[in-house]
């Protein structure tokens, strides 16, 4: 019996890719950017099977274009680079990769809250340059975190992680989320309240057309002038235009970003000329354990879906009804 045929838009690690060849037949993009549209719309063509990254939109007319795909599998928690709806409507499951990234996540979150908090990178540029002549009393100072009220934005997996962290800083953590009551680690607060006395805001929202821009220039005009904001989410969920005049006119005082829109961030883009906005390019869950379980739950949920069993992580379980 020939093996199901796929379509991988990216070779995955090596822990899924086992799997992969072990069950399928796969047609693996070998360059490292996205296939364009007109090159996934050809190769999804004959596949039963889609294994998508998130920097690939796949939409109703890519699923239309593979009359036999049973299972979009993307290796990801964050499922908006697929319309979902539309996957639901021809019963095709859809796979994400939640769990195995939250710590990883929460970790970016917390090495950027730290960075932009106590100017990481100017001061490496500062020693790079060779201006380190003596200890100054005065050079580079940052922001505390003891003592000091962290707001998260968002109070899944990763918020809740990223909160005890904080316990570890002595930092209070107050929350906004409307789907989790109550906390033992932390308060939770409407989003007016969190902006307004947070000292540290750190994004953990899916990107949603709830989400999208929530932090505006009206968001960033509630926080302190001595805020930090961290995003580790989506890049769209802040508006970088507001922040970067946020930024730059001081009203709030730095910003650590993974995730920026568009990805990737344009070399030019003005928010890479600010000392006080550290980006770094989509790393949150690039640690070598975690894309390998990334990698090995996609691969599963891939094979699931050919083998017409249920996912084990399925965004759209409706499908099964
Ligand atoms: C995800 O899985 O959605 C993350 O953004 C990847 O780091």
């Amino acid at each position: 019996m020939p093996k199901p045929r796929v379509f991988l838009t990216r070779e995955i690690p090596e822990a899924g890719m086992r799997l992969v060849r072990d069950s399928c037949d796969p047609e693996i993009w070998p360059h490292e950017v996205p296939p364009s549209r007109e090159d996934l719309l050809r190769a999804v063509r004959n596949k039963a099977g889609l294994l998508s990254l998130l920097t690939d939109p796949i939409d109703a007319e890519i699923m239309d274009a593979a009359p036999d795909l049973t299972v979009i599998s993307n290796c990801a928690v964050g499922v908006d680079n697929i319309d979902v709806g539309a996957a639901t409507a021809r019963r095709i499951p859809v796979g994400n990769t939640p769990g195995v990234l939250t710590d990883a996540t929460a970790d970016m979150a917390f090495a950027l809250l730290l960075a932009a908090a106590r100017h990481i990178v100017p001061a490496v540029e500062y020693v790079r340059a060779g201006k380190w002549k003596t200890w100054n009393l005065q050079l580079l100072l940052g922001a505390d975190l003891a003592g000091r009220t962290l707001g998260i934005v968002g109070f899944g997996r990763i918020g809740q992680a990223v909160a005890r962290r904080a316990q570890g800083f002595a930092l209070q953590v107050m929350y906004h989320d409307p789907g989790v009551a109550e906390s033992p680690i932390a308060i939770p607060v409407t989003l007016e309240r969190l902006l307004k006395e947070a000292d540290f805001v750190s994004l953990h929202v899916p990107l949603t057309a709830d989400t999208l821009h929530l932090i505006n220039e009206q968001s960033l005009g509630l926080m302190k002038s001595t805020a930090v904001l961290v995003n580790t989410s989506r890049g769209a969920v802040v508006d970088h235009q507001a922040l970067y005049h946020a930024l730059k006119h001081g009203r709030i005082l730095a910003a650590g970003l993974d995730v920026t829109e568009p990805e990737p961030l344009a070399v030019d883009s003005p928010l890479l000329n600010l000392p006080n906005c550290v980006v770094v390019p989509h790393l949150g869950s690039a640690s070598r354990w975690t894309r390998n379980q990334m990698a090995l739950l996609a691969a599963q949920n891939l094979v699931a879906g050919l083998e017409k069993r249920r996912l084990p992580n399925c965004v759209n379980p409706e499908v099964y009804d």
